[in-house]
């Protein structure tokens, strides 16, 4: 049975029925495509998620398991994937996307972007399947420009400590162009940009959770740099949403789309409204920026407006509010479970 108590949707799945289909999403048991499970099974959907639990948590869909709409697939997508029954869309979400996380295995996350995908896309394209990838602001490096929009053709580098997840991500675009242009599949390419919220790892390094983490346990909240350093920080009910508004809008929509919020902080400023929201007396402790870790980031979001129709709605302090019970709730568990 659907839980709705737990971290999921928190919003509706904006009236769309989508009884009678069905949905692989790949990274089915992370993050985003937790919640993206939630969102198909509310809007009545059948769901295979697949997914390797190699950052994902079987706990972010323990509740979802025993529904007879949802079926969990334990695969890795750089193997190719033959659904037993008929599919109609696939969400690529499978990849890690924090940089502790993606940097442990580089060559299988960069496999995992390009293998993966193309495995996918040859099951889109057999099934005649439409298909969204998770593609990334990464795709833009190091911004020389501000804000990014999808024409900007980003400042990245081949070699070095981002470059597996990055170029992954971007060789993973061209698979992309290249099916649609050449194969006619129906495809669609995410740029998101950062994302927060319930169901994230609490342990997988990103800033958000590190923070709020790290503020509810009393400990120094890590700055790498000075923190001057820009984020745009979405919501993850905004970015699902946005995600949705791409895979169901009917029209020409294979160009990349960015996804994300166009109001941008600083580090610090986000450090400041987790202390405040938290309550916490915790201190800053500053280490050193990591390579090539971008200075700025903040999406152009004209084309997703025009297109699709959508923008972000919950400002970062509604967010942070909605995500510190989730992450107090994690970490009382984890006490629990090491008594
Ligand atoms: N969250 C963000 O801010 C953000 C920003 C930009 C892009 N993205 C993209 O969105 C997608 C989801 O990100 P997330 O934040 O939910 O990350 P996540 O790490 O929580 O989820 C990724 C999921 O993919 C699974 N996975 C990884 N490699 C796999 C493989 N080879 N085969 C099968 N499953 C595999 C993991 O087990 C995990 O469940 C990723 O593709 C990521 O690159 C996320």
């Amino acid at each position: 049975m659907l839980d709705k108590n737990k971290p999921g949707p928190g919003h509706s799945s904006e009236g769309r029925d989508l009884s009678g289909r069905t949905i692989v999403i790949t990274g089915g048991a992370g993050f985003l495509g937790s919640h993206l499970c939630r969102h198909h099974l509310e809007a009545g959907a059948r769901v295979l998620c697949v997914d390797n639990l190699s950052t994902g948590r079987l706990r972010n869909i323990e509740d979802l398991l025993e529904g007879h709409d949802f079926k969990f697939v334990k695969h890795d997508i750089i193997d190719p994937y033959e659904p037993g029954e008929a599919i109609d869309y696939i969400f690529n979400m499978a990849c890690p996307a924090s940089p502790p996380k993606y940097q442990l295995h580089p060559i299988r996350t960069f496999d995992t972007s390009v293998r993966g995908s193309h495995n996918l896309l040859e099951l889109a394209m057999r099934r005649g399947a439409r298909i969204l990838q998770a593609s990334t602001s990464e795709v833009y490096g190091d911004p020389a420009v501000s804000p990014q929009a999808e024409d900007y053709r980003g400042n990245v580098v081949t070699m070095g400590p981002r470059a597996c997840y990055d170029e992954g991500k971007r060789a993973a675009e061209t698979l992309f162009y290249e099916y649609n242009h050449l194969h006619k599949v129906d495809t669609r390419v995410a740029r998101i940009f950062n994302t927060y919220g319930p169901a994230m790892d609490p342990e997988d390094g990103r800033v958000v959770s590190n923070f709020i983490v790290q503020a509810l346990q009393g400990h120094d909240l890590t700055v790498y740099g000075d923190g001057t350093q820009t984020r745009s920080f979405c919501y993850v009910d905004d970015l699902v949403a946005g995600l949705m508004a791409l895979m169901y809008t009917e029209g020409d929509l294979a160009d990349p789309v960015n996804l994300g919020n166009p109001v941008e902080f600083t580090i610090l400023e986000l450090a400041d409204l987790v202390l405040a929201e938290t309550g916490s007396t915790s201190a800053l402790k500053h280490l050193d920026l990591p390579k090539d870790d971008p200075k700025i980031r903040r999406p152009n979001i004209e084309h997703a407006r025009d297109a699709l129709g959508w923008e972000p709605h919950v400002p970062l302090i509604e967010g942070i509010r909605r995500t510190i019970p989730y992450f107090a709730a994690e970490i009382a568990q984890s006490a629990k479970a090491q008594v």
